[in-house]
């Protein structure tokens, strides 16, 4: 028999004010416990497994620490490297394993949305202790707590929040919980680092609240105390920033200039951000001036630590720099929630409405385009799930990541009883909310990727034919030429093939290359569509490297470039390629990205209206033209103009 109910805190927003409220009425008796040195045995028989992907200090010893002064027990991973993780283990299975030996479990992980995934496997309580740069629920607890203990209320304070809001997942959850408890926000993110569009539409979307941002030198005239600049609640739970004599006619007389009650620092999250560089230079560095005006005098300085450099040391002797206590708080405030854990019945009632997601019935599934997205990263069992989002942009269809809560911008829409697809706009939206109904939806990243999986334009223009057998044989014939002529060490060549027909064309250049040079060079295809196991060897035989060897990338037709990029990134995740080279059937010639092919064995200009759809029967008869091969072209029908249309 479980021993706690199912209660999963993965959002801040998982639990309601009232519930909030409860938990920091137990983390000021436990304070007290703690103080007078009680012993406690609220939580004798229960035993707390943290499993931690990431490296941690604060949060996995106070959440330890607070289950043994509770009189519960703690089972700990706290390097999930030294786990089966490393031997390829799916978190579900891990959690669904842990919750045997464990009655709850406590999780930090890397990847947006992990916290999610494990509430969904594992069959008792789940704590998100931080997931990718998502959310940090129990570290918002213990900010919250300490605010509410330093300025007696949470209602209609104004907390700077200042640093890297971007990947600051603490400074996310932190935000949801400070508009419900109806606080100001003024968000000072350093340049680049500002709070992503999925965190402000859900603030949008579910609180009406939104927030306003100034850079950091309009936050230092502030905390200078320039007296043209005015920070003041225009309307609820939104401050307006004036400046200059503007201010002066536009603060309500008699409105005192709002005064800062928090400044919430936090550290650069330099391992979630890729290939970009902040010098040191760039980034905040607070220090005791920030305190020194009127209207600062009064905040507290906050950090969820660790601090690098962003906080100065001369601070910590202040009485305003609360951040050791905000740490120190960690053990009752997570104590209180363990002990709220015990609480709950099975009733609880004002958990939020799940809400429906889209259910894909058949291949392809769409996936989420955050590359930090567990999805991306958990296996076949787990299918990415969305939910429509709201609409901005006509042209598209929005679609939210139910795990990482990111954006998914789909261009073409399909029917999946019907196999037609259609490229998205608002017209449609009508037929899409039916078709999510049926459920019939399928949505294809490219036009190429629908006809892969067997879908027509919902109206096909006039075609024509541009390559019949005969002159695609002699275009293979020609690939391996020029490949040959070009590439001095035939031994070391690698074609691997786009998948569908680029994974055949390069069956058959192989064979071509081979009946020339005698050299038989080993075939892989990828698919560009996979996120795992991307790369399949064709042939059997050495397992797949690319290190050093000289890669032919083949593909039948080269658009926008688009799809080779991203076979690109795929392969170099496998090795480093001496070279790498293009060969292409067809090369249309319009580019998104810097890619030109190599090997070309035909050019048809481009053009936004038509398409090239190829037809390769599988290599292995030496070369012959194959009767079904052809590549044709044909003009695509202007995207739906009126509902009506569609019938
Ligand atoms: C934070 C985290 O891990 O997100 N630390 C914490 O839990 N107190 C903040 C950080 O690492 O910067």
């Amino acid at each position: 028999m479980a021993r706690l109910e199912k209660t999963d805190v993965v959002s801040i927003d998982d639990l309601t004010l009232p519930e909030i409220e409860r938990v920091f009425t137990l983390a000021d008796e436990f304070a007290e416990a703690l103080a007078r040195g009680t012993s406690l045995t609220l939580a004798n028989g229960l035993i707390m497994a943290t499993l931690f992907y990431e490296p941690s200090t604060r949060t996995r010893l106070s959440f330890e620490s607070a289950m043994h002064r509770l009189g519960g027990a703690v089972i700990s991973s706290a390097d999930m490297r030294a786990s089966s993780a490393v031997k390829g283990e799916s978190l579900a299975d891990t959690v669904r394993i842990v919750s045997a030996y464990a009655d709850l479990i406590v999780l930090r992980h890397p990847q947006d949305g992990a916290a999610r995934v494990a509430a969904e496997y594992a069959p008792g309580p789940v704590l998100n202790a931080g997931d990718g740069s998502r959310e940090h629920p129990t570290q918002t607890l213990c900010d919250l707590f300490i605010l509410r203990r330093k300025k007696k209320k949470l209602k209609g304070l104004t907390v700077a929040l200042c640093g890297d809001l971007k990947f600051g997942r603490t400074v996310h959850s932190l935000i949801y919980a400070l508009a419900r408890f109806g606080a100001n926000i003024v968000a000072v993110p350093t340049s680049g680092m500002d709070v992503p569009a999925y965190v402000l539409e859900r603030l949008a979307a579910e609180r009406n609240y939104s927030f306003s941002t100034v850079t950091m030198d309009e936050l230092k005239s502030l905390a200078g105390g320039l007296d043209a600049l005015y920070l003041t609640p225009s309307a609820p739970h939104q401050m307006a920033l004036f400046t200059g004599d503007l201010a002066l006619g536009k603060v309500p007389a008699g409105e005192a200039p709002a005064s800062l009650d928090a400044f919430y620092v936090t550290r650069l999250q330099k391992e979630r951000m890729v290939g970009k560089e902040i010098k040191p230079g760039e980034y905040v560095r607070f220090d005791a001036r920030a305190l020194k005006t009127q209207r600062t005098q009064e905040a507290v300085v906050m950090h969820p630590l660790p601090r690098t450099d962003e906080l100065a040391y001369e601070l910590d002797t202040d009485p305003r720099a609360v951040y050791f206590e905000q740490a120190a708080v960690g053990v009752p405030v997570r104590m209180a929630l363990v002990a709220w854990l015990i609480e709950q019945k099975h009733d609880r009632t004002d958990a939020k409405p799940a809400g429906q997601s889209i259910r894909f019935k058949a291949e392809p599934y769409p996936r989420c385009a955050n590359s930090n997205c567990i999805t991306r990263f958990e296996g076949p069992h787990l299918h990415p799930r969305f939910k429509l989002a709201r609409t901005t942009d006509r042209h598209v269809l929005p679609l939210r990541c139910e795990y990482c809560e990111r954006e998914l911008n789909v261009e073409f829409v399909g029917h999946a009883r019907s196999h037609r697809y259609y490229k998205y706009d608002e017209n449609l939206y009508g037929y899409v909310r039916q078709w999510i109904e049926e459920p019939s939806l399928a949505v294809f990243e490219t036009v190429k990727q629908a006809e892969e999986h067997g879908y027509e334009p919902y109206r096909r223009g006039p075609q024509r034919e541009v390559m019949n057998a005969d002159e695609i044989a002699l275009a293979v014939e020609s690939l391996a030429d020029q490949i040959a002529a070009d590439v001095s060490d035939l031994t070391n060549v690698y074609l691997i093939g786009v998948v569908s027909h680029g994974a055949v064309l390069a069956t058959r250049v192989r064979d071509a290359l081979e009946k020339k040079s005698g050299t038989r060079a080993p075939c892989a295809a990828v698919d560009v569509y996979r996120s795992q196991d991307a790369i399949g060897e064709l042939d059997g035989g050495a397992p797949f490297g690319v290190e050093g060897r000289t890669i032919v990338i083949v593909d039948d037709v080269i658009n926008s470039g688009w799809t080779v990029q991203r076979a690109m990134t795929m392969i170099w995740q496998y090795g480093r390629p001496a070279a790498v080279r293009l060969a292409v059937l067809i090369d249309r010639g319009h580019r998104a990205v810097p890619i030109r092919p190599n090997y070309v064995g035909k050019n048809i200009p481009t053009s936004p209206s038509e398409r090239v759809q190829v037809r390769l029967a599988p290599s292995g008869h030496n070369g012959k033209p194959k009767a079904h091969d052809r590549a044709m072209i044909y003009s695509m029908v202007e995207p739906i103009k009126t509902a009506e249309q569609v019938k």
